[in-house]
């Protein structure tokens, strides 16, 4: 990848919050691949996961912190001194923002603001909050969201991204802070936590279980590989204009129900495990992304087919079982009791 002068990788020490969950972890070993110092700054909740992380080691330091303890942030920043900051951390899952929304505000809001306030004090030089493309609502059956589309969130989890946008943007507008704000749509690939549809549904044809298929089927949904859009995070790092806001896609819209079809095939499993379930409260209908922006502007394009990276996200899944086995523990069934018995 080519690089500026001023974020190239060399050198350039990164602070990454929510580094041990799913696109955390693995934008931070192409960070590390790329030649940054990493330091992440992560919770663990429960979608935290050091073993996201196992085998990175070289130029790379791990604080355990929550984003919103200010004193914490503040230590942390100046002992890793870093000129960048990656902000991942959030709570990410629509369902368990329905069951309980409270700590969504109080991580994406509040925790944001923490964060941005301490990192305005430490003088970072570029800061990359990684909304998504949940703020703008629901699509009908055509267009596209775009940067100018209005915000207009559906739940308590998009509205608290939203919030947290608009934290943001008042710190670039008001004290000239150098953030760019990033809203990527659906990501899949390795090391997605298994409350999420993709690996949901992996695991579930696994163990030949049913596969929950909230409503009609017929949501759409536009998916990138994890991996591409942790090479659009550092066009952002590298290039991306202080105060902008770009969306990030791959152009790849596919109905729930398709997806689901798509896994069973792939896993040789019997469409018949497919069981239609009461749908998710105020679901939005369709999101798909015009990502023209940060392709013009900041040269990139993603790389992954589709049909490459559903079958690599099987493949992994399938050869990491120990990793999904040590999740479906108590929190985690307990939570599926919560958000599926009662509707099965
Ligand atoms: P995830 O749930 O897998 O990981 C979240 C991480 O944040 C975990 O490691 C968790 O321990 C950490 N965290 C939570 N609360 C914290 C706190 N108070 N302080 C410090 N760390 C805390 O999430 P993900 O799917 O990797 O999503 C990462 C980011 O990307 C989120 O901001 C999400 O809104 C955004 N996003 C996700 C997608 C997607 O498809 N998954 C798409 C677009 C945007
Ligand atoms: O668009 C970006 C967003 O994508 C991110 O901001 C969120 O953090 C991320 O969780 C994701 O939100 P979604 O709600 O789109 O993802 P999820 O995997 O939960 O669901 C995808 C679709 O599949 C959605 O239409 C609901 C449906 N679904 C999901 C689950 C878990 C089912 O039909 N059955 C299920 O069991």
């Amino acid at each position: 990848m080519t690089t500026n002068d001023k974020f190239a990788p060399e050198g350039t020490r990164l602070f990454v919050t929510g580094g041990a969950g799913f696109i955390g972890s693995n934008f931070v070993r192409l960070a590390i691949e790329n030649g940054f110092n990493v330091t992440v700054f992560d919770a663990l909740t429960y979608a935290g996961n050091m073993e996201n992380l196992a085998g990175v080691e070289e130029r790379f330091r791990f604080v355990r912190g929550d984003i919103r303890d200010a004193e914490a942030v503040r230590n942390a920043l100046r002992e890793s001194e870093p000129r960048a900051v990656i902000h991942f951390a959030a709570e990410s899952h629509v369902d368990r923002s329905i069951l309980g929304p409270k700590i969504f505000t109080e991580t994406n809001v509040l925790g944001t603001h923490v964060l941005i306030e301490e990192c305005r004090q430490a003088g970072i030089e570029k800061f990359i909050h990684i909304s998504t493309d949940e703020v703008y609502g629901s699509l009908g059956s055509t267009g596209l969201f775009t940067e100018e589309s209005p915000l207009d969130p559906t739940s308590p989890y998009a509205a608290s991204k939203a919030a947290s946008d608009l934290v943001v943007q008042s710190y670039a507008k008001t004290y000239g802070f150098p953030a760019v704000i990033l809203r990527c749509s659906n990501n899949y690939g390795p090391f997605q936590f298994p409350e999420k549809l993709i690996p949901l549904m992996i695991i579930k044809a696994s163990n030949d279980e049913k596969l929950p298929v909230y409503g009609d089927g017929q949501n759409i949904r536009d998916w990138i590989y994890v991996m591409d859009y942790g090479t659009a995070i550092l066009r952002a790092l590298e290039r991306g204009t202080p105060g902008e806001v770009y969306n990030v896609g791959s152009s790849n819209e596919w109905k729930n129900i398709d997806i689901v079809r798509l896994i069973l095939e792939e896993m040789d499993k019997p469409l018949s495990l497919i069981t239609y379930v009461k749908d998710r409260p105020a679901h939005d209908r369709r999101y798909a992304i015009d990502s023209s922006k940060i392709r013009r502007d900041l040269g990139w394009e993603p790389e992954t087919t589709f049909e490459k990276g559903i079958r690599q996200t099987i493949d992994w899944y399938m050869t990491h079982r120990q990793w999904w086995n040590n999740i479906m523990t108590g929190e985690y069934l307990e939570y599926y009791e919560k958000n599926y018995k009662p509707k099965l």
